[in-house]
Order: structure tokens, then sequence, then C-alpha cells
């Protein structure tokens, strides 16, 4: 075996043993084949890559990375820990980056390290979660706001105006939680018979919805529909309600739309609805690539959803508008 394919070997190996065990590399680096650090050194800092979503914004941003021989990209992953990725963001300048992408795991306690990169005048692209304040190059995103509207009017529109929601929501301290469930309440403000029975963090995790919703199925003998902020969580509430044999009681819809994930379980009956939430990571290094060779770039890119149901999954899903 040549050396390359043994390293290659190597490589998929650790990999594939790296997801298995559920957490993934912590450090990788991409591009910049021959090893060498000329051209520019990007930083990105992942929050954690615990979900498939996640994992995907990665492999998006390394398959964009890889038509560019002149960058090359370090990653880290925080594995959920606010702590670890302050740390991460500290480290990567004192590794000397070009850049900084980072995708934050909370709004607040990163705000401040964030910024500083930024005073220090490292251009920073923030993705997906937000930051407080301006104090970065650009931010790039799907609109959260929207996608909660958009799923508050989805479900008032298919149950009649009338029914009892669950509403598992994102980790509140991050700005997707807190925007998707605004846009929600927003929409269902318009159907009073729309009632919200039971609302909880769970944190974006399958595990904690399905336990939530475990309890939400003990309390509630009627449910008409759950709205998940993510996919795994209506998953994990799917679960819940299969286990007690109620799963055909009630609608479920979630957000990401991963083609392994949401837009399967769509096409599997399992999920009604789930809206698309773009990763970026090729808008991500398109626009890095962009600041560093010194054109402007827009403070805000926002990035378009569709939305997947059984009616047009086989269509491409439907545009938001
Ligand atoms: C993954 C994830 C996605 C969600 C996004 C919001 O960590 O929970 O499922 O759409 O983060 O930032």
């Amino acid at each position: 075996m040549s050396r390359i394919m043994f390293r290659t070997k190597c490589v998929a190996v650790a990999l594939g043993l790296a997801l298995l065990a559920g957490c993934p590399e912590s450090q990788d680096t991409t591009s910049d084949p021959d090893g060498e650090t000329s051209g520019f050194k990007i930083g990105m800092s992942q929050c954690n890559l615990g979900e498939p979503w996640r994992v995907q914004m990665n492999v998006d941003l390394k398959a964009a990375a890889k038509e560019h021989p002149e960058i090359q990209v370090i990653f880290k992953d925080a594995q959920n820990d606010t702590l670890k990725q302050r740390a991460h963001v500290e480290e990567f300048v004192s590794a000397g980056v070009d850049l900084l992408i980072i995708s934050p795991k909370e709004a607040q306690p990163l705000t401040r390290p964030v910024a500083k990169v930024y005073q220090r005048g490292i251009p920073v692209i923030i993705l997906d979660r937000a930051v407080i304040g301006d104090q970065y190059t650009c931010f790039i995103g799907g609109n959260n706001k929207k996608l909660g509207e958009a799923a508050g009017r989805w479900l008032a529109e298919k149950l009649g105006g009338k029914g009892k929601v669950v509403e598992l929501m994102g980790l509140m301290t991050s700005s997707p939680g807190q925007d998707r469930h605004s846009g929600f309440e927003a929409a269902i403000k318009d159907h009073p018979g729309i009632d919200v029975i039971f609302k909880v963090d769970m944190k974006w995790l399958e595990p904690n919805a399905r336990k939530e919703m475990e309890s939400a199925l003990a309390r509630f003998p009627n449910i008409d529909a759950v709205f998940g902020h993510n996919d795994p969580g209506a998953h994990g509430a799917y679960l819940a309600a299969a286990a007690e044999r109620r799963e055909h009681e009630m609608l479920f819809i979630g957000i990401d739309a991963l083609p392994q994930e949401g837009m399967m379980y769509v096409k599997k009956g399992i999920l009604d609805a789930s809206f698309e939430y773009p990763t970026g990571g090729r808008e991500a290094i398109e626009t890095a690539l962009k600041i560093l060779n010194g054109q402007d770039v827009p403070k805000l890119i926002e990035l378009k959803s569709r939305v997947f149901t059984a009616e047009n999954i086989d269509q491409g899903g439907q545009a938001l508008e």
C-alpha cells in the first residue's frame, strides 16, 4: 500500500471511529495539502459536532475550502462547552490566524471574546448562531425568526386554526432558539384557537426532547401537534409518542431538513414538515476569501430556506418567501 493510500485509510478510520464515538475530532485541518503554511490561515470554531447538522456544516466548509489551496482551515470542536469555545477563540489568536469563523454555542458569553478578536483587526465571520452587538465582520445564517413564523403559520393552517401544541425549544441562550420561539409566537398570535399547552427548552438535543415529550404525553391526553425547534428535537418527540402508540394523534414538525435527517423523516412519514436551515459552510469560505483579498462584504448574508412536506418533497420542497 502506498504511503498516501495508507494515510488516507488511517484518516478515514480515525474519522469513522470518532463519529461512532459521537465526539468527532476536536481539531483537524483542511486544504494546504503540502502542509505548508503559506497563504491564509483560517480558524473555525465549531460549538459542537454532536448533531448531524454541525457535522454537515464542517463537511460543507471543508468541501469549499478544498477548492482553494491558498487557504488552510483549522477546525476546533468545543464539544458543547462554552468555556472551551472561549479558549479556542484565544488559541486561534495565539496561533496567528488571518481570519476567524465561529458558530458560537451561546450569544452572551462569546460576545466579548469575539469582539476582542475583531478589535485586534482580525476579520470575524459569525455563522448560524449570533453574538450580541456588531463587533464582527459578517454574519451568515438563515433567518430564524422567519423560520419560526413559517412553522407557526404552517401549523395553524394544518390544524384549521385550532389545536393543542407542544413547543420543544432550542437552547434559549442561543439566538436561533430565541428567534424561532419569538417568530412562532408572533405567527400563532393571529390564531387564538392555537393553544401552546407545553413549552420547554430541550437545548437542541434529541434525548432531552424525548424526555420532555414523555412528560407532556403523561400530562396531556390530547396533543394535536409538536413543533421541535430542530429535527432531532421533533424526532425525539415522535419516538416518545410512538412508544405510547400516540404518534398518529398529532403532527410533528422540525427545522434543519438535512437530506439524511429531516428530509428522510418526511419521506418516511415521521415528520409532517421540515424547514430547511442551510449550514452556510460554502458561503462562509467564499466570504472569507473575499475578505482576505481585500474586498468589501455585507454585514449580513441571509440564507434562504424551503419547507419540505410529503406533498412537495419529490419536487424539491417549496421556497419560503
Ligand atoms: C445543531 C443545531 C441545529 C439547529 C442549529 C441552531 O447544533 O441544533 O439542529 O438548527 O443548531 O443553531
